[in-house]
């Protein structure tokens, strides 16, 4: 089958069109026929050789792909051969055949393009289990999600602002905002011009925000805190402008904050199938009416570098795709 090789990994690295036997499912196992795979930041870390992938996974990029089932794995159920679905994988997702756990798939509806599904599942399972599972986030509650525009922010937009929740965010022009606003943003502020805390506390009559997604971190740490309403939790997942920051910590004492941070690749099979089946029941069904992939732009597979090269300038809104058809 064909593949994308990591030609000299480090900060030059090449992507090249190879040719690799294609894999084949074990237990619990399904093998896509990929239509599509999704780019994501961890990409490029891994081609630089400063993301290694897991134990036990796949050395070829890309962690989700949109597809058909091709073949099933022994003990797989509720899955047919020839089912548009799209998946979560822990690599592998650069080529025309990958493997998939079972549990991290989703189905993708007819009114879907399949193309475009590839750009739902990292996001979907990480805009979920953090602002879901780990910031808690309950009925008539307030959200900030920073990087309104970026992959996961753009669907986590849709996908809360659908839940009926007022959604605010953050990017870096004025055009980002206006298509973050489009999505279901309640508002929208361009960071290089406007304080965020400032839009937070005005847009909530003083109070700050219940939940904040943060992908920045550095200054963001404190005025996130500062954001924050009372019992206010804030999640972290980058730390684009830095892990470290000195923070006045009075404030999450005073407003009884909770601070936490996740990664979704190291976790297990089990802990992503839960996320998928809730993901499934709380938001698929809105899928192609209230939600939909927001893409930026798709590449043939054969121009992955050109499409590494496209994320790393961070100009775009929404998902970059590299096509399999
Ligand atoms: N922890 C996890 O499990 C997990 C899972 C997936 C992804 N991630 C991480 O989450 C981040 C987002 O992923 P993605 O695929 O959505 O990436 P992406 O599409 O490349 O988006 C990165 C975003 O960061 C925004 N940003 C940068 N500086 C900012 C600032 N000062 N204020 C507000 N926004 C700022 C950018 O906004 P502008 O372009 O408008 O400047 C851009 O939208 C990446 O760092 C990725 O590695 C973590």
């Amino acid at each position: 089958m064909k593949t994308i090789h990591i030609s000299s990994p480090g900060k030059e690295y090449r992507l090249l069109l190879g040719e690799e036997p294609c894999p084949v499912p074990g237990r619990g196992e399904v093998l896509i026929r990929v239509a599509a795979a999704g780019l994501n930041n961890a990409d490029l870390l891994q081609a630089q050789g400063a993301y290694p992938p897991p134990p036990g996974a796949s050395q070829i990029l890309g962690l989700e792909v949109s597809g058909t089932i091709a073949a099933l794995g022994d003990g797989v159920n509720g899955l047919a051969v020839g089912a548009r679905i799209c998946a979560l994988l822990s690599g592998g997702g650069y080529a025309e055949y990958a493997l998939a756990d079972a549990g991290s798939v989703l189905p993708v509806p007819s009114d879907v393009d399949l193309i475009h599904a590839a750009a739902l599942p990292e996001a979907a399972f990480t805009a979920w289990t953090n602002i879901i599972d780990t910031a808690r986030l309950k009925a008539g509650e307030t959200l900030l999600v920073h990087g309104g525009t970026s992959g996961i922010g753009s669907l986590a937009i849709q996908m809360f602002a659908a839940r009926g929740h007022r959604a605010f965010t953050t990017a870096g022009s004025d055009e980002k905002c206006a298509a973050a606003e489009a999505l279901g943003a309640a508002r929208a502020i361009n960071y290089r011009r406007e304080d965020f805390v400032a839009m937070a506390k005005a847009e909530t009559g003083g109070k700050g925000v219940d939940v904040i997604l943060d992908m920045v971190g550095g200054d963001y740490i404190q005025r996130n805190i500062e954001a924050a309403a009372p019992w206010g939790r804030i999640v972290n997942i980058a730390y684009q402008q830095g892990f470290r920051a000195e923070v006045n910590f009075a404030p999450v004492l005073s407003k009884r904050l909770t601070l936490a941070a996740t990664t979704l690749r190291a976790r297990t099979a089990s802990e992503k199938q839960a996320i998928r089946d809730a993901l499934r029941q709380e938001v698929w069904p809105l899928l192609g009416n209230r939600i939909h992939p927001v893409v930026a732009r798709v590449f043939p597979l054969d121009h992955a570098q050109k499409a590494h090269e496209t994320m790393a300038k961070t100009g775009h809104i929404g998902k970059i795709l590299l096509s399999l058809t």
